[in-house]
């Protein structure tokens, strides 16, 4: 195989470990996204809630999380097929890591064209928000959707099996519940203590990547490890790995509010590219 995506992992996983569904590599779900948002608007500073609610159609109601699967919706549409590369990154097969220079373009080659590129990319167009110097090419909502979008994606290890089992089983299919469980959890439960560390970050234009080696080097880690051809999704499989798709979701919230924070709050400054 000449590639090994995250979501070409999550492809195999999902055949090796549900023999009878389809292989759907269509990333963390409805649900992931929207708890990643939810989490991420939870944590706004005034402007930068501010901001949102003002880039957001009046239809949402200013939830940011109505509209975070958007990007998943349009990607196939004409007008958006540009978007498509934007949602996974392909590293070589057993690589195990991901070198920005080495991996991160479109099937083409084209430069830039991978999940880490496109938070880039559209952390930049918002930095012109402010200014009030939106660049009349980009359309700042959709900066917003793809940037809160791509956040999920790049902390995505699985499928959505897992979130959808643990929404079901655990939560008595109370989304909520989930999210307020989550959020306990890293205000004052097991992660309070990693919580500043997750949003640490020098510089809004490479921290994408630091994010990106994580999702592979677990995806790496967890992926085999335990599964066998035609097992169904075992409890010891659901288990082990829901506390790892937890916590990535939750990052993915801490990290997309500290990007919304910055982008549109007192001290912005211009975002270096990528190394
Ligand atoms: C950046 O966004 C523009 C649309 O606003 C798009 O045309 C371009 O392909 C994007 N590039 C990356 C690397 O995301
Ligand atoms: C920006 O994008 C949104 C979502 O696609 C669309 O509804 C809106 O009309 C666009 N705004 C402009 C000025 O093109
Ligand atoms: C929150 O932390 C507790 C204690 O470690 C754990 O049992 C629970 O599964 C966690 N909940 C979520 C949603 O991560």
């Amino acid at each position: 195989m000449p590639f090994c995506s995250m979501a070409f992992v999550q492809a195999v996983v999902l055949v090796l470990v549900l023999a009878s569904a389809p292989p759907v590599a269509q990333a963390w779900s409805k649900e992931g996204h929207m708890l990643t948002c939810q989490i991420a608007q939870d944590l706004l500073e005034p402007a930068a809630a501010h901001a949102v609610k003002n880039l957001l159609p009046e239809d949402v109601d200013g939830d940011l999380s109505a509209l975070c699967v958007w990007p998943d919706q349009v990607r196939h549409w004409y007008k958006y097929r540009w978007s498509s590369p934007l949602h996974f990154i392909d590293t070589p097969d057993k690589a195990c890591s991901f070198v920005y220079s080495r991996d991160c373009h479109g099937p083409d080659g084209a430069k830039d064209m991978c999940v880490a590129g496109a938070i880039a990319n559209f952390t930049s167009q918002l930095m012109h928000y402010k200014h009030g110097s939106a660049d009349r090419r980009y359309n700042l909502t959709e900066a917003l959707l793809f940037l809160s979008h791509f956040m999920g994606d790049v902390h995505q290890v699985w499928d959505r099996e897992i979130i959808l089992t643990a929404i079901d089983k655990l939560y008595g299919k109370n989304m909520d519940m989930f999210r307020k469980q989550l959020e306990h959890n890293f205000t004052k439960g097991t992660w309070s203590d990693d919580v500043s560390s997750w949003a640490d970050c020098e510089d809004l234009g490479s921290c994408p990547t630091k994010y990106a080696t994580e999702s592979i080097g677990l995806a790496c880690k967890w992926a085999y490890d335990g599964v066998h051809e035609g097992e169904t999704l075992s409890d010891d499989y659901f288990d082990s790995r829901l506390p790892i798709v937890s916590r990535r979701i939750a990052q993915g919230g801490v990290r997309l509010a500290m990007f919304l924070n910055r982008i549109f709050g007192a001290h912005n400054h211009d975002v270096a590219p990528p190394t």
